[in-house]
């Protein structure tokens, strides 16, 4: 088990992406945990393994949801992109999400670049020229994006729904399938008219898409491994190519955007789709950033021995699995992704974060409330990170986290070893008796237990590169945890503070010991902890971590029973890694969402409205059903259930009792006198 062992040596560099963000509003939770952090871990990890790595991201700033947004604000659409632009680059920075370079697709060299990708797809003949009718709003005149009709969604009859998905029961649409459409600028309804666009033939890629997703190979070179994909994302993938591919227009009839590039005959009045133009930022960020470092970009997007890896969330899949890699096909020049580690989502308390309900923790908001908790956010959100199905952020579990796993394992661990070696040996690293024979708690050493227990080390180091290699952050966040209470069973075990006088040699041995495990984990733990891992580097006096190979390094030192942190070192004075959180900072925060739930309340009787329509019965299921009109006559809280509630209906001719599972929702005052519909056959339910 070489430090370096994985399936991925024959590649010179790694280029890795987070999804864009639109930036029309600011960031919250689900954001950082489905594509940021996930990539900031890794890539911070491959730095330290020395690999030649590059951390893309910067601003969607084009396409419908800013031109929405600037509509709603008032502002004009620069303005808006200009702000969410800045308020982004903080964050991220704040967050220690390490980009080498956080761009915008507003940049002139991005609308060159995508520019000149398009153009050279458009002489290749790669795109089909096709007329088509589109809804155009009469009194604004102009053709509407899809984003800028609103109508009842065929599938749920959600009368939200706009022209491209219905937010409410997730199904992608084309305008024309909306039924009442409304155009959003005037609110009149819109008319059909022809125009022309240039589209993507999907249909045609078809079957190289699915054989280089399915099996990794294209042309009978290897790609990469499906079974290294994650089984959700391939999922997706498999369904899109089930359902077969449809050509999709790339341009639009839009003012904001990227213009179709003027020597197109028929350019006039179009822009670039958005999901054209914004994979390509990737692209140009590279450039930008090659630009200030002076470097080239072409070889991380166009040398078969660079790996691409995008981060996204998973409503991006289809986008970055099938059709940026269709246009990057297109164009011939360019590698395909590697991987794409598409994260599911994270909800928040039960509820399903949404940007419209108010209903998320903002990052930026975070950063306010609860300052210099950086680590605290990042180890919630990592341990609790939608890998493979969609997970759940609560402030008791964020305040259990930090309180029980931060503060009582990891900050207890290092402030003890601390303490101890100022205490026995004035702050030196001691040196012990290396010929020296001790029992540890596990009965069989071959070795000794000093030397055993670093080789341990060292083992479950490699486990937790091998999960960050696998994209599986939450086990290698468990097993970085795990070392460090590997680390308090180690004191706990031989109670140096109690045989410090009997058995001095030994204490050396075990204080030198736990040293190392406290400088081996301010290197392992700076992927998903970087502040923390910058206090430590405080704490022991050491040089700061150079990003370039500190891990590798570290590791073969280990594996040749060589020390972390070397016998003679001084360390600093103790300082504590983390406090507890008060239970009023929790309580403040779960306030703050209960002030956001009073205003979905008023939104009420329209969520109830969306509640998708269910699958269709027949005739006789439904004569099946006696449908009866009760009064509430009592209503009262079910004991240690806090969703439901007792209910006393009065139905005329008798009173029954049901429990209804609404008490989140209503209180029990609020009900008395309401009339509902009663089931009144249904079965009883145990
Ligand atoms: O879903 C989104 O927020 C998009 N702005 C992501 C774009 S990713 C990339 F292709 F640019
Ligand atoms: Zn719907």
């Amino acid at each position: 088990m070489r430090p370096d062992d994985d399936n991925m040596r024959h590649f010179k560099r790694y280029l890795v992406t987070s999804a864009l963000p639109y930036a029309n509003g600011p960031l919250h939770i689900g954001h950082l945990a489905g594509a940021y952090l996930s990539a900031d871990v890794y890539v911070r990890f491959q730095r330290l393994m020395g690999k030649d790595i590059l951390f893309i991201c910067g601003s969607d700033e084009h396409g419908a949801a800013i031109t929405i947004k600037a509509m709603k604000e008032g502002l004009s659409p620069q303005e808006i992109v200009d702000k969410y632009h800045t308020l982004f680059e903080d964050t991220f920075q704040k967050m220690g999400i390490s980009f080498d370079i956080y761009h915008r697709t507003s940049s002139p060299l991005h609308h060159e670049t995508s520019q000149s990708f398009f153009k050279k797809l458009y002489d290749k003949k790669e795109f089909s020229e096709q007329e088509s009718e589109q809804y155009f709003d009469e009194k604004a005149g102009q053709f509407l994006a899809d984003r800028y009709i609103k109508g009842n969604c065929p599938k749920c009859n959600f009368d939200g729904a706009y022209g491209d998905q219905c937010e409410n029961c997730g199904t992608s649409l084309s305008p024309n399938e909306l039924i009442h459409p409304k155009s959003m600028l005037s609110g009149e309804t819109p008319v059909l008219k022809k125009t022309k666009h240039w589209y993507l033939p999907l249909d045609k890629y078809e079957g190289w898409l699915r054989e280089w997703i399915e099996t990794g190979y294209l042309n009978h070179k290897e790609y990469h491994d499906p079974n290294d994909w994650k089984n959700h994302v391939l999922g997706q993938c498999k369904s899109w190519l089930d359902s077969g591919l449809q050509p999709r227009a790339m341009t639009r009839d839009l003012d904001w955007g990227v213009d179709v590039p003027h020597q197109i005959p028929g350019h006039e009045g179009k822009k670039l789709y958005v999901w054209m133009d914004a994979p390509i930022g990737y692209i140009s960020a590279t450039k930008q950033w090659a630009l200030d470092h002076k470097k080239d970009w072409k070889k991380y997007w166009q040398s078969e021995d660079s790996a691409l890896i995008h981060f996204i969330g998973k409503d991006n899949i289809v986008f970055h699995c099938l059709i940026f890699p269709a246009i990057l096909k297109a164009h011939g020049d360019y590698i395909l992704p590697f991987n794409v580690p598409a994260n599911q989502f994270m909800n928040l308390e039960g509820d399903k974060i949404s940007t419209s309900r108010n209903w998320a923790v903002w990052v930026h908001e975070y950063l306010e409330d609860i300052p210099n908790k950086q680590d605290e956010l990042r180890y919630t959100m990592i341990k609790n990170m939608p890998e493979q199905k969609d997970s759940e952020f609560t402030w008791k579990g964020y305040q259990d986290a930090v309180n029980n796993e931060l503060v009582n394992n990891l900050a207890n661990f290092v402030n003890r070893v601390v303490v101890l070696t100022h205490k026995f040996y004035g702050g030196k690293v001691p040196k012990f008796d290396e010929g020296a024979e001790f029992t540890g708690p596990e009965d069989q050493y071959e070795d000794s237990y000093h030397d055993s227990e670093m080789l341990r080390l060292y083992d479950d180091i490699y486990e937790v590169t091998q999960s960050i290699r696998e994209y599986k952050f939450k086990d290698a966040l468990k097993g970085l945890m795990e070392i460090s209470s590997k680390g308090n069973q180690i004191l706990q075990f031989n109670e140096p503070w109690k045989t410090i006088k009997d058995e001095p040699e030994r204490v050396k041995a075990v204080m030198n010991l736990v040293l190392q495990y406290t400088a081996a984990i301010r290197v392992l733990i700076y992927p998903f902890l970087p502040f923390t891992s910058d206090k430590i580097t405080a704490i022991l006096q050491l040089p700061p971590l150079k990003q370039n190979g500190d891990l590798v390094k570290m590791m073969n030192a280990l594996s040749e029973g060589k020390p972390v942190i070397k016998a003679g070192h001084v360390i600093g004075d103790p300082n504590h890694l983390f406090t507890k959180i008060d239970d009023e900072v929790i309580s403040e925060q779960i306030q703050k969402l209960q002030q956001k739930e009073k205003m979905k309340d008023g939104n009420k009787v329209d969520e109830h409205k969306h509640e998708p329509v269910k699958e269709t019965i027949q005739f006789e299921d439904f004569q099946k059903i006696d449908l009866r009109i009760a009064t509430i006559v009592a209503a009262e809280a079910v004991p240690k259930a806090d969703k439901l509630l007792k209910l006393s209906l009065n139905l005329g001719f008798e009173t029954r009792t049901v429990v209804s599972g609404i008490a989140q929702h209503y209180k029990p005052e609020e009900l008395i006198g309401k009339q509902v519909v009663l089931v009144a056959n249904l079965a009883h339910v145990l």
